[in-house]
């Protein structure tokens, strides 16, 4: 596959397997968004990579309780207000029980730390297409970046003080497969030519 294709045929990856991602595999995703640029070579990028499952669980029980606590507002966001709903309800998995889970922190500080971590991402998306694996963006941890549990589960594993979560992506195989290459139609994003 070429990279023109790889892009266009990308699609987010909700329903995995339970099959482990082979290590040199997982390595090679993480060498792609270590590759991506960086605003002023920064590569300030922290990267977690999260396939123990005792881990992803504790994860899972932290995130529902922390969105269970907080409550839908006018105008929300309506992927956080699903998040909020969900977790009420219970048995809310937020990173769809994939076999591995790739976090992204950088410099709370630092301005271009959402942008860094989004190259990062969309790299490791775009080459995970090609590996046939299947991908999604997870945002749930983002907006949990301030939880001082979720902190502290982190600052265990590595992340800095200074540090905190921009974002994630849920890899494993589709559990269908071949992960769905249809590209939704483009109804935005629209161009303007000068
Ligand atoms: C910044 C960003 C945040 C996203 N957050 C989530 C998320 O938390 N959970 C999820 O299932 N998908 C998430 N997505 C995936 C989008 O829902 C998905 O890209 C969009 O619906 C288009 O579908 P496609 O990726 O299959 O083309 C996110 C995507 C981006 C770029």
């Amino acid at each position: 596959m070429n990279v023109y294709d790889a892009i266009i045929s990308r699609r987010s990856t909700r329903r995995f397997d339970s099959k482990a991602v082979p290590e040199e595999i997982l390595n090679k995703l993480v060498e792609a968004g270590r590759y991506a640029p960086s605003g002023g070579n920064s590569q300030s990028t922290h990267f977690f990579v999260i396939t123990d499952r005792g881990v992803l669980n504790e994860l899972t029980v932290l995130v529902q309780q922390a969105f269970a606590e907080m409550e839908v507002t006018e105008g929300m966001y309506a992927s956080l207000v699903s998040s909020i709903t969900r977790s009420k309800q219970g048995g809310y998995v937020f990173h769809y029980n994939c076999p591995a889970l790739i976090v992204t922190a950088n410099q709370k500080d630092y301005g271009n730390n959402i942008a860094d971590c989004a190259c990062a991402l969309e790299n490791m998306m775009i080459l995970g297409n090609e590996m046939d694996l299947g991908t999604c963006w997870i945002n749930q941890l983002k907006w949990l970046n301030e939880d001082p549990r979720l902190l502290a589960l982190f600052r265990k594993y590595g992340l800095e003080e200074n540090e905190r979560i921009y974002g994630a992506l849920a890899v494993g195989y589709a559990a269908d497969g071949k992960p769905e290459r249809t590209p939704l139609v483009r109804k935005g994003n629209s161009v303007t030519r000068i």
